[in-house]
């Protein structure tokens, strides 16, 4: 619970949802709801089961009378259909997170672009052009990731994907010939990059074995694991405990959030207010001292 002062909800408040199924873990209400109260706007946010069916009317209503909202698994896809302005975040990623209205039309954009690039900017210290990073993965969260490096000038990309043709199919798709496709592991161990970036499913659980063994690989500069949980990830303890400058996906979280908020409001998302509310609901600081 907040200790911040309950806003009123009156007839002029505007709402926000994040429309998803599952939604019930989303971390955006209490994200959302501390950044509409730091910086004092009239807007409330809730989380909505949605279905397939649903998707459509919730995104239209929501938005035309004033509000909007994020959209997140498994309706990203269909939500960048169904948008009538689309960012060219969307359409790069076929994705859309984040929507509200203008000028009668309903907009859309994948705020995850943005996130990533500012939570990868926060970690290296410095505008990350001309790098080389090793991503792993090759699903929804990989071609955010894509989208947003392949947006600069200089960043040269090796995808490592369990199922080979998966990642092949994505580079066809978003890699203008600066990504690479890695056929196994074996195959980078004298290679060096200057980011790994995870965007797999492995450490959601804690069962779950590490996408990659550091060990494995020639060198490394530093670790962005996109996953997140009430504890350090992993591959994360392992990337820290090997000295190097480590971050978990809170911080995309966060910026994709921030980003969102500026979308709706037309101003600067309240960043303070905003990590403060993700810590105390996640458990702890997502950015370690040294590591960004
Ligand atoms: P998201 O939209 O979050 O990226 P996704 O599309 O289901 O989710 O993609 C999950 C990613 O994690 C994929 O790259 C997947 O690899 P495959 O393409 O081979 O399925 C990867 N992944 C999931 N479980 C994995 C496992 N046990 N070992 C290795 N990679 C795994």
């Amino acid at each position: 619970m907040t200790t911040g002062t309950v806003p009123s909800i009156t007839a002029g408040t505007r709402v926000y949802a994040v429309l998803g199924d599952p939604v019930e873990h989303s971390l955006s209400p209490q994200l959302q709801n501390a950044a509409f109260q730091a910086a004092g706007v009239d807007g409330v946010y809730v989380a909505l089961r949605c279905s397939d069916r649903t998707l459509s009317p919730l995104l239209r209503t929501l938005a035309e009378n004033g509000g909007g909202g994020n959209v997140t698994v498994p309706h990203k896809e269909r939500a960048a259909a169904l948008v009538e302005r689309p960012s060219a975040a969307v359409r790069h990623t076929g994705a859309c997170n984040t929507f509200w209205w203008e000028e009668g039309r309903l907009c859309g954009d994948n705020t995850d672009v943005e996130g990533f690039r500012e939570a990868l900017r926060l970690l290296r210290g410095t505008d990350t052009t001309e790098e080389r990073i090793l991503l792993l993965g090759a699903g929804g969260a990989s071609r955010a990731v894509l989208a947003a490096l392949l947006d600069g000038e200089g960043s040269e990309v090796v995808l490592l994907n369990r199922t080979v043709e998966r990642a092949r199919e994505l580079s066809r798709e978003l890699g203008s010939g600066r990504v690479q496709v890695a056929e196994e592991v074996g195959a980078l161990r004298r290679e060096s990059f200057d980011v790994v970036v995870n965007a797999t499913s492995l450490g959601l659980s804690p069962r779950d074995p590490l996408p990659l063994d550091l060990d494995g690989i020639g060198s490394v500069d530093a670790v962005l694991d996109l996953v997140y949980g009430p504890r350090e990830t992993a591959l994360v303890r392992k990337a820290r405990a090997s000295g190097l400058p480590a971050m978990d996906g809170r911080e995309m979280l966060l910026r994709q959030g921030a980003a969102a908020f500026e979308r709706w409001w037309g101003r600067p998302a309240p960043l303070a207010a905003m990590r403060k509310a993700l810590e105390d609901a996640s458990g702890g600081p997502g950015v370690e001292e040294g590591g960004g």
